[in-house]
């Protein structure tokens, strides 16, 4: 979609020196996506003709970290001089000269305005014929940001930043969201004139819509009522915060889509995850990544899943898992460890305390207990018994194990990759298998069992064994 003659500008080169992070503030992530990737993404959503990104600290981490997911923005490098009036002057300047359409103004560390907000800050603009809108809330607690200064008949006569405020200022209660329209024209017209005569020394953004003001320009507000959607990101706690009121909202959609979702509080779902409805998630759940549950599906307690599919009613409980699949009716847990590879087959299960990786595991095959299986093929309706291990890595290479359909191991079996065991073939309990098991053969690797009699009696005579052998032999 384009023609809407709107240009936006994203500020992001800035430090963030508030985080005390190596991190650049606008790449700490919450619901799985930088904060200015979601700033992206909502913008990507408005139909603009241009997006640009403005950049400098870390501008290569920042650009790298941004250019594949957002192949439509544009980043702009700004020179040393510092603030946002600067940063939105390199950018318009970067637009086409003939571009004389309207310009958003978004801030990389403000990412929950949403695009609905966005489109009606929009509108507001175009309707009130202004040269310039703010976005403006009245919070609780304005500490930190730009407070914004009225005049007598209410209308909106400059901001002044929290360091340059006079006390009367401070107590101000409006603030800047630090998200605009302006016409590209007052752009032009004022951001050459913006100085650095203040407490930080650097170009205001903010000085032009006072400025704009005083040649008598009209620069209106629209003022949100969900204050949450001006909220920022500039220092750790706020970053949870931030994250918390996202994932709340992402909590709330899957619950109006039919997902049952016992403890919000707990629950966390990264915004590119996709859930269907009837899906249960119980308390302390991580749905991360683009995991995708079909419907039916019950996850958790305490289960954390990143990039996988879970099929149609699937139960998923206490488990870890990475870019597996988990098929339909199938049963995961409790305390399983899933790693990158595993494809769980229709109606199959993995339980307690086993590990899988690069594990296809057949329909209706089962894996129930104490095992690790990695770099496997497993046919259909294979039973591993308990602590089934396949020796896949003989300290310098990694080797496949291939077992047929309906193939049953004893338990403790050791398969010494490579390896392969034919369909129906079994092997006895402890086995050690080391060659290829033909179909339908039963694979011994233990020898004979062998009892001397008398033994604990002769060797180990006054011991607690002792008296208890004899008290048996004595009773039959
Ligand atoms: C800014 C506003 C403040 C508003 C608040 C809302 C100014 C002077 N102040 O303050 O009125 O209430 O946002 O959240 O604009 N950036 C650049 N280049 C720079 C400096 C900053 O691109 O030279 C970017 C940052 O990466 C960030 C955004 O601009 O994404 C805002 O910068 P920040 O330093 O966080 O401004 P605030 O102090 O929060
Ligand atoms: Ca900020």
């Amino acid at each position: 979609m384009t023609g809407n003659n709107l240009a936006i500008i994203v500020l992001a080169a800035g430090q963030g020196t508030r985080m005390k992070s190596r991190l650049p503030k606008v790449l700490h992530a919450i619901g799985g996506r930088p904060l200015v990737g979601h700033v992206l993404t909502t913008a990507g959503r408005l139909g603009a003709d241009h997006i640009e990104v403005v950049v400098r600290h870390e501008r290569d981490q920042v650009v790298g970290a941004l250019s594949e997911a957002y192949p439509e923005a544009i980043f702009v490098d700004q020179d040393d001089i510092p603030g946002t009036g600067r940063a939105v002057q390199v950018a318009v300047d970067a637009l086409p000269q003939d571009f004389d359409g309207d310009v958003l103004v978004l801030s990389g560390d403000c990412p929950l305005a949403d695009a609905d907000t966005l489109q009606a800050f929009l509108a507001a603009h175009r309707k009130a014929d202004a040269a310039a809108t703010l976005m403006t809330a009245v919070v609780d607690d304005p500490t930190g940001y730009g407070r914004v200064i009225r005049d007598a008949d209410g209308g909106v006569d400059r901001i002044v930043e929290q360091k340059d405020a006079s006390d009367d200022e401070i107590a101000v209660r409006e603030i800047n969201a630090g998200m605009y329209v302006f016409r590209v024209g007052v752009l032009r017209e004022y951001l050459p004139a913006v100085g650095v005569d203040n407490a930080q020394g650097e170009m205001y953004l903010t000085d032009v819509p006072g400025m704009l003001r005083r040649d008598g320009g009209r620069v209106a507000a629209s003022v949100v009522s969900d204050v949450t959607v001006t909220f920022g990101v500039n220092d750790r706690a706020q970053l949870a915060e931030v994250g918390r009121l996202l994932n709340a909202r992402i909590v709330r959609r899957w619950q109006l889509e039919g997902v049952t979702i016992i403890d919000p509080a707990t629950t966390w779902i990264d915004d590119d995850a996709t859930l269907s409805a009837d899906v249960t998630l119980l308390p302390n759940t991580h749905l991360l990544g683009a995991t995708v549950v079909a419907p039916g599906a019950l996850i958790g307690p305490d289960t954390t899943l990143v990039d996988c599919e879970v099929g149609e009613d699937a139960v998923v409980r206490r488990t870890d898992a990475t870019l597996a699949v988990i098929g339909p009716k199938a049963t995961v847990g409790p305390f399983s460890f899933l790693r990158a590879g595993t494809v769980l087959g229709a109606g199959g299960k993995i339980g307690a305390y086993v590990e899988t990786k690069n594990a296809e595991i057949g329909d209706g095959s089962k894996v129930p207990h104490l095992s690790y299986v990695g770099d496997a093929t497993i046919g259909r309706g294979v039973n591993l018994g308990a602590s089934t291990i396949t020796a896949n890595y003989d300290d310098v290479n990694k080797h496949r194990t291939e077992i047929g359909d309906e193939v049953h191991t004893g338990s403790h079996t050791v398969l010494v990759a490579p390896v392969r065991l034919g369909a129906g073939a079994k092997t006895g309990a402890g086995a050690v298998v080391r060659k290829d098991v033909p179909a339908g053969a039963l694979a011994m690797t233990v020898a004979p069992q062998r009892n001397i009699e008398g033994w604990v009696e002769k060797n180990r005579a006054g011991t607690g064994a002792a008296d208890a052998a004899a008290r048996e032999k004595s009773a039959e």
